[in-house]
């Protein structure tokens, strides 16, 4: 295997996934991650600069703009980082024959459909965040270079803005809390993902001695997401059930209520659930069930007692 003179570049390095990413791959080479404070995905000149010097075999841009809501009144901020500038990292690592590993999201759907979307199935983006995200996916299909899209959906982990660590901040303050219970998806832990993302590239690296050589077959979208689905409910009432009980510990009576009861500015789709056949087929990552993954996560947040 080459890979350890593979340059891997990883964008938002600080972020959920970019912070599991940037400690899965040294494995399969030289990792630079970089922050927003470092490579500012808005700053076009400095973006290609970087990639020029750099000339890295392999991209995973972990940084998006990923406000939902604040998205609906900072579009063009958005739609920079989200579809802009991939667009430029694509035309720049065609130019040097990388590869780019990028993410989307569920939210590209509008989920009426009543079974889980495959990645034939055509996007309608209920949202400006979606939109944005859409167009960036576009734009790197467009470039025609070797990519590889991830696909994902309500990511959580130890770290960041997400719904686990706002429910368990929650549960600490309320005795009873209101939960969406009708919209549905698959939560995905982003440890998983950035380990599944490695999976993927150790598979590409191994087949052809070098994931720059990844073949224009495997370009392209893919679901990533464990298996099952959930409601946010459900998900909360999971994350309850497995908080390790602490003396004293408040248990809060959780609320299912409709979207309708929530109000937000940016429109979610109802069905976020994603087929992931595709990704198992082509590189036999398998799916565990979202709430196995969600167990091992609070394991790893729960101090450990000496
Ligand atoms: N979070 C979810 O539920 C979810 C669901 C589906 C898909 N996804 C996709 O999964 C990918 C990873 O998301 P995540 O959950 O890891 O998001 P995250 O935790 O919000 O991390 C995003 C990272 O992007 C950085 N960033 C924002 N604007 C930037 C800019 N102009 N230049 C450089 N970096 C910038 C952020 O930096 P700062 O911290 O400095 O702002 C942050 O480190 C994204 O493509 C996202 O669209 C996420």
């Amino acid at each position: 295997m080459t890979s350890g003179r593979l340059k891997i570049l990883v964008t938002g390095a600080t972020g959920q996934v970019g912070w599991e990413l940037s400690r899965t791959l040294p494995t399969l080479g030289h990792v630079v991650a970089l922050d927003r404070k470092e490579l500012d995905l808005t700053r076009t000149d400095e973006l290609k600069r970087v990639l020029r010097e750099m000339r890295p075999d392999i991209v995973i841009n972990a940084a998006a703009y990923t406000a939902v809501d604040g998205a609906e009144s900072e579009p063009e901020l958005a739609r920079q980082v989200n579809a802009v500038a991939p667009r430029v990292l694509a035309e720049q690592l065609q130019s040097t024959g990388g590869l780019l590993v990028h993410y989307s999201t569920d939210y590209v759907f509008d989920g009426t459909q009543q079974r889980p979307y495959t990645e034939d199935d055509a996007p309608a983006p209920l949202s400006v965040y979606g939109a944005s995200k859409l167009e960036g996916e576009r734009a790197i299909q467009a470039v025609g270079g070797a990519h590889l899209i991830f696909r994902t959906s309500w990511v959580y982990g130890s770290r960041g803005k997400n719904f686990l660590l706002t429910m368990l901040k929650l549960f600490e303050e309320r005795s009873e809390i209101g939960i969406v219970d009708d919209q549905v998806g698959a939560p995905t832990w982003c440890r998983w993902l950035a380990e599944s993302t490695a999976q993927v590239l150790a598979q590409c690296i191994q087949d052809q001695g070098s994931a720059k050589a990844l073949d224009g077959d495997r370009s392209g979208i893919y679901h990533m997401t464990p298996a099952g689905e959930t409601s946010w409910f459900g998900f909360a009432t999971a994350i309850l059930d497995l908080r390790k009980s602490q003396a004293g510990a408040k248990r809060p009576k959780l609320h299912p209520i409709p979207t309708a009861a929530y109000p937000l500015p940016a429109k979610r789709p109802a069905n976020s659930v994603l087929s992931n056949a595709k990704l198992r087929t082509t590189f036999g990552v398998a799916q565990p069930p979202w709430n196995s993954l969600l167990r091992g996560c609070m394991a790893d947040l729960t101090p450990r007692t000496p």
